[in-house]
């Protein structure tokens, strides 16, 4: 695909789901990669598939939303691996994330979205942002929703405010370091497979135009051209990743 020898990754939330996918992605294009997660054995048993399928790979466990704790998790990475040159921040799933409307919710159930999905996206940058403008090199990519750039009934108003702070975040960072070699942009992603009630997952199937929900594989692609030395002209945006649900 693209050849991503000789750079360094870190891609948060990634014990499972779709960072776990982006994670073995950038490992098969010879990237080095750190795979965070909240909980140790997540990270762990994904950095273990992913030295199994011929990658380089260590577990880093740290609550992506304590800045203290972001700080030493990458100074541990780039001890072990290097400097980083990429940033995937992906973890955006509250452990034990529910649905609800706005008007029965209470602020710490705003707070937990807002924590992981703005400040989670800007402690990890912080970290490493200046590491990568003062070596003129650098990709920052962070998973997002749709639901941070529209508005769905669905009962995902905190979660959808955390999102949009990501992106706006990230269309500013991507102004400030677009001058040191640092690119950031954010990929918007739809409806997921995420393998829990195969019911439901049809059913969500019949929303979206291609017909059917994303898997894993069907990001990473698209998050490795963004971490390549070719995605240079590519910075400040918001790609909508979401099989055709047509959003603004
Ligand atoms: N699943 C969907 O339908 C969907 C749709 C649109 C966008 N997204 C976004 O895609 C990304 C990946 O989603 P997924 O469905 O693979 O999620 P997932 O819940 O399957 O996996 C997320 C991982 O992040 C970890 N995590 C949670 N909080 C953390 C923290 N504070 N620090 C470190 N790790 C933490 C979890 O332990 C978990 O292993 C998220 O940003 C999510 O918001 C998902």
């Amino acid at each position: 695909m693209f050849d991503l020898t000789g750079r360094t990754a870190l891609v948060t939330g990634a014990g499972q789901g779709v960072g776990r996918g982006i994670a073995k992605a950038l490992a098969s294009q010879g990237a080095k990669v750190a795979i965070n997660d909240l909980f140790e054995e997540r990270a762990a048993e994904a950095a273990a598939e992913t030295e199994a399928a011929g990658g380089t790979a260590i577990a880093a466990a740290f609550d992506v939303s304590d800045y203290d704790a972001v700080v030493s998790g990458v100074a541990r990475v780039e001890a072990a691996l290097g400097p980083l040159d990429i940033l995937v921040n992906n973890a955006g799933v509250p452990p034990g994330m529910g649905v609800g409307q706005f008007r029965e919710s209470k602020p710490a159930d705003w707070r937990k979205q807002i924590e992981l999905n703005t400040y989670g996206v800007m402690n990890c940058s912080r970290a490493v942002v200046n590491g990568m403008c003062d070596r003129g090199h650098g990709r920052i990519v962070t998973i997002s929703s749709g639901a941070g750039t529209v508005g769905i009934p669905l009962g995902v108003s905190a979660y959808g405010a955390g999102k949009g702070g990501g992106i706006a975040f990230m269309r500013h960072l991507a102004m400030e370091v677009a001058g040191n070699g640092v690119t950031a942009n954010t990929v918007a992603l739809g409806l997921i497979d995420n393998h829990t009630d195969p019911e439901v997952t049809a059913h969500m199937a019949k929303t979206v135009p291609v017909g059917f929900c994303a898997r894993p594989e069907d990001i990473a692609p698209c998050v490795v051209y963004l971490v390549s030395d070719e995605a240079r002209w590519m910075t400040g945006q918001t790609l909508q990743l979401n099989g055709g649900n047509v959003t603004t």
